[in-house]
């Protein structure tokens, strides 16, 4: 399969950060969604949370904070309608289903032992859509889907969960409660992510810095092997750090 990182020597990919893809033809789908909503620096989003616990509820307040519409949802849908009330302005409640549905991207929070289920019964409204990936496999919680998801590598593995869904990690390897604080400080964190859609490489990126990090690129979706905890990348560094250390990967 060719794969973003692949178009192009992997020492010149590694030095990419979020905006220099947008110059890889990654422009037109931010451009649109900035032209639907009156123009560049407005571009946004609906965005669909399938699991509204600590990671979900983190990232889907800060881009409802960040003027984007997020509909949250898991299996208990009075959570979610509650979440939503205290969130306020941008942010509303849902099924799973719907909340894929609703999002032109979706972001995954769910234990990664949801993931095999959630990619069938969601396979029609997540085809083709940008899926954010903040699950890890953890064989002590998750089992034995963990253990083969860490042998084929986080990033491939969900992919293989999630079909038809453009993939991209991020948000895997930092604590959920400095998620929701990042904005305080933006762009003095980077966050490693990788993913091999250019387009959703894009949309990533600016989603990730709505929140408050600096998007750096590390590779293709294989490279989502090293976006897990305990990783040299894991825990908050700064862009150029995570540079230097996605080279050395
Ligand atoms: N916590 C962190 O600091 C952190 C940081 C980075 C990445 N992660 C990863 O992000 C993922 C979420 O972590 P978390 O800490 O947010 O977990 P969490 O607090 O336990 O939340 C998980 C959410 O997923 C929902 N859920 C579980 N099974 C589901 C299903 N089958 N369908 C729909 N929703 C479902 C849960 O609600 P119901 O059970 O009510 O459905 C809950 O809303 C995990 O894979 C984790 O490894 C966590």
């Amino acid at each position: 399969m060719k794969t973003f990182a692949t178009h192009m020597p992997r020492r010149r990919f590694l030095g990419l950060a979020g905006g220099a893809a947008l110059a890889l033809g990654a422009l037109p789908l931010i451009a649109r969604a900035a032209e639907a909503t009156g123009g560049p620096g407005d571009a946004r989003m609906r965005i669909g949370i399938i699991g509204s616990g600590h990671v979900g509820s983190a990232i889907g307040s800060a881009w409802a904070r960040a003027g984007h519409e997020v509909m949250f949802s898991s299996r208990n849908l009075e959570h979610d309608e509650q979440l939503a009330i205290e969130v306020g302005r941008g942010a509303r409640a849902g099924t799973p289903r719907e909340a894929a549905a609703f999002g032109d991207v979706v972001l995954m929070a769910v234990p990664y032992r949801a993931l095999p289920d959630l990619g069938k019964t969601l396979a029609e409204p997540l085809r083709g859509k940008v899926v954010i990936d903040a699950c890890n496999p953890f064989p002590s919680r998750d089992g034995e889907i963990a253990e083969w998801a860490r042998e084929q590598g986080a990033g491939l593995a969900s992919a293989a969960l999630l079909p038809g869904a453009r993939i991209v990690r991020a948000f895997n390897a930092v604590s959920a409660a400095r998620m929701g604080a990042a904005h305080r400080e933006p762009g003095r964190f980077g966050m490693p992510i990788a993913g091999d859609d250019p387009d959703a490489i894009a949309v990533a990126s600016q989603l990730v810095r709505d929140v408050g990090y600096e998007p750096v690129v590390i590779g293709g979706l294989a490279m989502g092997r090293h976006l897990v905890p305990g990783t040299a990348l894991a825990g908050e560094h700064p862009p150029e750090e995570i540079r230097q250390i996605a080279a050395g990967l």
